[in-house]
């Protein structure tokens, strides 16, 4: 069977079965090509709200289909590969953040969403790349913990002079590969083009940058930017879409080694099998716990808009 034939084959049964798919951007061009919906983090949990689809397969990682299940408890919400995890949600639990808290408890906790249901469920607000600056400048709270990453916190302390932003160690494993002698290699092979990168790389990565944002706040700017070549500082999957959506620009990775595994072992044959509902991983939350976590995305939705 072709690709082709595959992606018809789900098309037919998301109809049949009312199944609404959404995608990360970080995932595989050809289920972004079956998907309702692609986008970043901030996207796909705000939209995850309003499809409306009984059912929903998350292509992405776990802790994107639990802000659905969060968000959309009457959904049947299924992880199209329950191997799929974020490295760096896992990298805090709740006990160390209770510490924290309790010897500072006039701190605002502000996580990232790449974090456990159950580490949110102690924290105060929750952003994504896209919103986090935004969402910051608007909380009433000078005094902020930022978790858990370390790079994206850093640039947002450096985009709020007005807030006292305090980090704890932790980052994403993808983009802390990219080293600045990758960056500067790359503005040597194509000096005419503009740097665009995603804040989950280092600070030295970071200062390089013409644009810093989001995955699709990246898509974004190249799309409507005027220049004609790029080298982008996140996975390589926007790389490979950002080329397809617009053969008149040149796109270069910054790195190779910029892959995000957790996002490629969704494989097609697999959203196929999880329609027919052989395959996958529904996602389930204890009420008490689900309702803790949504108070602080709906925090995030609340000051980020
Ligand atoms: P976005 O918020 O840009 O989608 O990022 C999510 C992510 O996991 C980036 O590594
Ligand atoms: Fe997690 Fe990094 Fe992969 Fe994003 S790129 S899902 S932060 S490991």
């Amino acid at each position: 069977m072709t690709v082709y034939e595959l992606q018809q084959k789900i098309l037919d049964l998301k109809k049949e079965k009312d199944i609404c798919i959404l995608a990360h951007s970080y995932e595989a061009r050809e289920i972004s090509e079956i998907a309702d919906f692609v986008g970043d983090s901030y996207a796909l949990s705000v939209k995850a709200k309003s499809v409306p689809q009984k059912t929903v397969i998350m292509c992405g990682v776990r802790f994107m289909a639990e802000t659905v299940k969060i968000l959309s408890p009457q959904k049947k919400v299924i992880l199209a590969n329950p191997d799929a995890g974020c490295p760096m949600a896992e990298q805090m639990d709740k006990e160390l953040i209770e510490q924290l808290k309790s010897r500072d408890p006039n701190r605002a906790v502000v996580a990232y969403i790449n974090t456990t249901t159950d580490l949110k469920t102690i924290c105060d607000v929750c952003v994504t790349s896209s919103s986090a600056v935004k969402i910051i400048n608007n909380m009433p709270e000078k005094d902020i913990l930022f978790i858990p990453d370390i790079n994206l916190g850093t640039y947002v302390a450096n985009q709020c002079p007005n807030k006292n932003i305090k980090l704890v160690h932790g980052g994403c494993p993808t983009h802390c590969r990219v080293r600045e002698s990758n960056v500067l290699q790359a503005k040597k092979e194509h000096p005419n083009a503009l740097f665009l990168v995603h804040p989950e790389c280092t600070p030295d990565v970071v200062k390089h940058a013409d644009y810093v944002g989001s995955t699709s706040g990246i898509m974004d700017y190249a799309k409507k930017s005027s220049a004609k070549e790029f080298i982008i500082g996140t996975e390589n999957s926007i790389t490979e879409h950002l080329q397809y959506d617009c053969p008149d620009k040149k796109f270069y990775p910054v790195s190779k080694d910029l892959v995000c595994h957790n996002m490629k072992i969704t494989t097609l044959p697999e959203v196929y099998l999880c329609c027919g509902g052989e395959f996958g991983e529904e996602i389930t939350l204890d009420e008490e716990t689900r309702l803790k976590a949504e108070k602080c995305i709906n925090k995030m939705i609340e000051y980020g808009g």
